[in-house]
């Protein structure tokens, strides 16, 4: 049965735009306390317009590499506002260039953000979880984490490693009854992420937008990008149900990716 997320705690990381946003204005629409996380201040300023829209939200400026930063903010999160009932690690960050002139900065900022970063807030997290013996994590892996991108190893690899930390972490939390899966977007139209992607493969195929648009959607079976609303439905279901759902790495890519 659906849980009611009225007055839950949600946590969402990179919410200043893009996804993680539209997640989080999905959880204030579910009356849920939320709370906001980003590296970027622009964080405050959408949580800022949702409280004034009557919602109850609050914003961190959080770098969530920053293990001991991120501790102390998810401290005080349980002791201001509630401990946390749902975590979703959608902050990430993406980068493009043929694999051998990957530098030993880039392979890192890919591992720290990605990986790291959605280990030291679920680290965070855990606590209140842990004592309600209830919670839903919800990481943010990739297409690319199941089948590589070209020109994109470090970002690949990143995501796969994502997938084999949600299924540890499954194993690890199931007895405390908290669910850890990941999601594995295609591409996602009107996000930075494609944006960024979008300006590589221009780049590095000598091809205009469009085509780069037409080539990718040729092969995906519902011949659309994935839009923002389908990563957020599925991050409701697995917040408000899919409780027998756990370590799995769920495909939202049109049919793109089947395994
Ligand atoms: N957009 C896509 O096509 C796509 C496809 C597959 C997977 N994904 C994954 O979905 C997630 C969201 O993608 P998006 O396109 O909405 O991203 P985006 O770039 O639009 O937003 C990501 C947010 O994360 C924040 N962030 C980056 N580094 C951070 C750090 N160190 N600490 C705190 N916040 C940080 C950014 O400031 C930004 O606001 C990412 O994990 C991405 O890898 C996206």
């Amino acid at each position: 049965m659906a849980v009611s997320l009225k007055e839950k705690v949600c946590v969402v990381t990179g919410a200043a735009r893009s996804i993680g946003l539209a997640i989080a204005e999905m959880y204030c629409q579910h009356e849920a306390k939320v709370v906001m996380i980003d590296i970027n201040p622009q964080v405050e300023i959408e949580a800022e317009r949702l409280a004034k829209e009557g919602y109850h939200v609050k914003s961190y400026v959080l770098d969530i590499t920053d293990r001991e930063a991120v501790l102390k903010v998810f401290d005080e999160i349980y002791n201001e506002i509630g401990p946390v009932y749902a975590l979703v690690n959608n902050a990430g960050i993406v980068d493009q260039r043929p694999f051998d002139e990957i530098t030993s900065e880039q392979m890192d900022l890919q591992m720290r953000v990605n990986v790291s970063g959605t280990l030291f807030c679920t680290q965070g997290a855990i606590r209140g979880m842990k004592e309600n013996k209830a919670g839903k994590i919800i990481n943010f892996s990739s297409k690319s984490g199941k089948t590589g991108s070209a020109l994109m190893v470090h970002y690949s690899a990143a995501k796969g490693a994502v997938i084999a930390l949600t299924q540890a972490l499954a194993f690890e939390l199931a007895d405390h009854k908290i669910n850890v899966n990941c999601l594995c977007p295609g591409i996602t139209d009107a996000t930075g992420v494609w944006s960024e992607v979008s300006k590589g493969y221009i780049h590095n195929l000598q091809m205009p937008r469009d085509e780069v648009v037409d080539r990718f959607t040729a092969k995906i079976p519902l011949k659309r990008l994935t839009a923002i609303e389908d990563v957020v439905e599925f991050t409701h279901f697995l917040t408000v149900s899919g409780d027998y759902c756990t370590g799995q790495a769920f495909n939202i890519t049109g049919g793109r990716e089947m395994h």
